[in-house]
């Protein structure tokens, strides 16, 4: 590694539009990260980098394990605190959030909670979903599930094609909220509108933009909501949080479940399945605990930055990347609308996106493949530098580092290959 440390992105660089610098003190938060000394990080869409409150939470699991032997009552306060975060980000009640090991878990608690016994049996799946979730919507087909897609075209997904997909014997529409592959956001407010108007429920998955985009499940009228933490909830994998509409709770009733689901785990009567009142009957097993202290402590600094003001940052960075990613020649996946995204950018790079991000690593920047696209996914604490940086390195790999040839007929000036 011999990329230098980064300057602030508080120190405008020249040609930096009037008003870009973040709202908050990124100088302070970037000394908050380590991995900020030797690396470039443009993975959020993937995995988040490790701050000193994140560390000092799993160490605080480490110590009261290695202290106290066992504390179930501090840990499983714990496990309720990381509901508590993940509530008020998403303005519901902590007693509307279930914890889960990861969103396909999550999907599947849900999946098999409907009762089919009635005519509506159609979920409505838009072909965005992260594979794992139409993963769970077909493996519920042999329980009388009917999964309709609806397509991505050049990169989006439109909301004429929900209406045409949504009829009387919709139960339910998956839409997620960002798109995993480019970053797209979908317009869930309008989603549900149309889906409620039909007698359906929606379920949002918002792994790709919890912690960027602002998140309101009252206002935007979702009833199942779904996100992990690694990605710009700056956690850990291991832990999912999946958020069920209260009123909704009374006639679902998980497969997928175990004794935290009960009203009173404790009693261990094994006869009787008494559903937790809450969203709680959503829990299975044993929850993630050293997870759980990590979680909180990751959200609790989004919620301390602030998700407006992190959108407001982080759409001024999209920008950066999109405008000056098209200025080198690249072909971008999806909207160039920095409002109609996540900061996720993706470039395509098919057949070569996991060697562009092996020899982006090898010139200081940590970028995520995904299928056809290398994905550059800056977040509050980056800076327009960085982006600048990145992009030069993108294109040093297209001209200098992949075999001779390759890198320019599939990276750069053409708009084929779209998945
Ligand atoms: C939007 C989205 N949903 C779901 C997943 C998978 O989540 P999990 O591994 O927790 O099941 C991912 C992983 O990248 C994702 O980006």
């Amino acid at each position: 590694m011999t990329r230098e440390p980064a300057t602030t992105g508080n120190v405008a660089t020249a040609g930096e539009p009037p008003g870009s610098p973040a709202r908050y003190d990124l100088a302070a938060w970037r000394r908050r990260i380590p991995l900020l000394q030797s690396f470039i990080p443009m993975n959020n869409c993937s995995q988040s980098p490790q701050l000193d409150v994140t560390r000092a939470a799993a160490e605080a699991y480490l110590d009261s394990w290695n202290e106290a032997g066992m504390d179930w009552d501090a840990w499983m306060i714990e496990t309720y605190r990381a509901k508590e975060v993940f509530a008020r980000l998403i303005n519901a009640s902590p007693d509307e959030i279930a914890v889960a090991c990861s969103v396909s878990e999550a999907t599947a608690s849900l999946a098999g909670a409907f009762d089919l016994s009635g005519p509506l049996r159609k979920v409505v799946v838009s072909e965005a979903e992260f594979p794992s979730v139409g993963h769970v919507w077909l493996a519920h087909e042999k329980l009388g599930l009917e999964v309709d897609w609806v397509p991505v075209r050049e990169g989006l997904v439109h909301l004429d094609d929900y209406e045409t997909a949504i009829d009387e014997h919709t139960l339910l529409v998956s839409a997620c909220h960002g798109y995993y592959q480019n970053g797209f956001v979908q317009d869930v407010a309008a989603i549900a509108r149309l889906a409620h108007e039909r007698g359906a429920m929606i379920y949002v998955d918002a792994y790709q933009s919890m912690g960027v985009e602002p998140i309101d499940v009252k206002a935007m009228d979702v009833d199942f909501l779904a996100s992990g933490n690694l990605k710009y909830l700056l956690g850990v994998p291991g832990i999912a949080f999946l958020y069920v509409r209260r009123e909704l709770l009374d006639r679902l009733h998980p497969a997928v479940t175990g004794w935290f689901g009960r009203e009173n785990p404790f009693a261990f009567t094994i006869k009787d399945l008494t559903w937790a009142p809450t969203a709680a009957r959503f829990d299975t097993g044993t929850p993630p605990v050293i997870n759980a202290y990590i979680s909180r402590a990751g959200m609790e600094v989004i919620e301390q930055v602030g998700v407006p003001a992190i959108n407001e940052w982080t759409r001024v960075l999209s920008a950066r990347l999109v405008e000056g990613g098209q200025a080198r020649g690249f072909s971008l996946h999806g909207t160039s609308d920095p409002s109609r995204k996540t900061p996720s950018t993706a470039f395509f790079c098919p057949g070569v996106s996991h060697e562009v991000e092996v020899l982006m690593r090898r010139r200081g920047v940590i970028a995520a493949a995904r299928g056809p696209v290398i994905r550059l996914a800056p977040h509050f604490y980056s800076t327009l530098e960085e982006c600048d940086f990145a992009l030069d390195a993108l294109l040093a790999v297209f001209e200098q580092d992949l075999p001779a040839g390759l890198g320019l007929s599939v990276g750069k000036g053409h708009e084929g290959g779209h998945a």
